[in-house]
């Protein structure tokens, strides 16, 4: 017995640290914060990012389950003699230590971006031939979440590549969160679950239900390649920037929950209004999403416009979307054999947040244009 442990103990202190041995305690269900990219651009700054952080604890963003407060591109501006990366000295006059220490103080995480490539997207310093020397620097200002871009990388192979991060990261010996982000070029959720916590599948986002709906619904079929520690990434959330109506932002919030997606928020917390709040803080939706068996949910029918999509939960029920995205309202039934549910269900509203009560066969419902019913179906 002695011996089997003792084995043991060798074989683990041999083994190479990788970030697929950390990624089941960190992104053990996918990660929920904020990032700067989809409202700010390229407009990030020490002040904007503490406003945030502050904000993300007083609109109650952080009770949701909010963590990351994460600056995307455009804080570098060059590369020192010895290579280290140099931050924007009048955008972030502290540097960026003090702001982690500023982020860590309110019980949150912080992250930040680069790229794979030579450049970034907005064409500031890639991190080619500098991995393991950016991710070192980033450890010690205390990064939780470091996402890595793909621009600027003609002629390299992205598992290669990504693969140094990784164990760059290994290496640092923190726990950072590793996020993929090159776009699904060379179907990332093949190799990406033993490199990073979570892989674009997707181009970008845009603030309007063509670009949301298009990705969201097209997401079927990669549900197998994500779990615990390693998920699909179709892009962050643009819930609360204007481009969207009500019911189109509700789409957005409950696909990214079924798809059990990364719930990056990326309005200006700021000045959320209370219908913003409403979606990006309902405890039940965010419960589907954030759902400890991690399994993400599928299409089980499709009629035109209209789509079903289901995502299985822990406590045996089963959360159903029926989507609507036609030009006018529509009826949508769902029929509880067709997902597997008992003959008598009985139904949560979690939109509505109002029990619908036991339900027998099948239940119907007025679905309006590019909207939704979200219900969740138990026994
Ligand atoms: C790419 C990424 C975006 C964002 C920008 C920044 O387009 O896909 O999410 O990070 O770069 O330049």
């Amino acid at each position: 017995m002695a011996l089997l442990a003792l084995a043991a103990l060798f074989v683990s202190a041999t083994l190479p640290q990788t970030a697929e041995a950390q990624s089941t305690t960190i992104a053990a269900t996918p990660p929920m914060g904020w990032n700067s990219w989809n409202k700010f651009g390229c407009n990030v700054s020490d002040k904007l990012i503490r406003e945030m952080a502050d904000a993300i604890v007083s609109a109650g963003m952080k009770d949701a389950g909010y963590r990351f407060v994460n600056i995307d591109d455009c804080w570098q501006v060059s590369r020192a003699a010895d290579g280290s990366i140099v931050v924007d000295p009048e955008r972030f006059p502290n540097g960026m230590k003090p702001l982690a220490d500023y982020v860590h103080s309110k019980d949150l995480k912080f992250g930040v971006y680069t790229d794979a490539g030579r450049m970034t997207c907005a064409k500031r310093p890639g991190s080619y031939d500098h991995e393991a020397q950016d991710i070192k620097t980033y450890a010690d200002w205390g990064v939780d979440y470091v996402k890595i871009d793909w621009c600027y990388a003609d002629g390299l192979e992205p598992e290669v590549q990504y693969t140094k991060f990784r164990d760059a990261i290994a290496q640092s010996g923190r726990q950072i969160v590793f996020s993929i982000c090159n776009w699904g070029v060379k179907a990332p959720w093949t190799w990406g679950p033993h490199t990073g916590n979570l892989w674009r599948t997707t181009g970008d986002i845009s603030d309007k239900y063509d670009s949301m709906s298009l990705i969201g619904f097209s997401q079927d079929g990669l549900g197998k390649f994500a779990g615990r520690g390693h998920w699909n990434d179709p892009d962050m959330l643009e819930v609360g920037n204007g481009g969207m109506n009500h019911d189109e932002y509700l789409t957005h919030m409950t696909l990214w929950a079924i798809l059990a997606a990364p719930l990056l928020a990326g309005n200006d917390i700021r000045s959320m209004s209370e219908e913003t709040k409403a979606i990006l803080m309902n405890p039940e939706v965010i419960a589907v999403n954030q759902d400890a068996k991690g399994i993400q949910g599928h299409r089980v029918w499709d009629e035109g416009p209209l789509e079903i999509w289901v995502r299985p939960l822990t406590d045996g029920s089963q959360a159903a979307g029926l989507f609507n995205r036609g030009e006018s309202a529509f009826k949508i039934r769902l029929d509880f054999k067709a997902i597997g549910a008992p003959a008598s269900a009985k139904l949560r509203d979690l939109w509505e947040r109002k029990d619908l009560g036991r339900v027998q066969d099948s239940y119907t419902a007025e679905v309006p244009k590019h909207g939704v019913v979200f219900l969740k179906v138990s026994k």
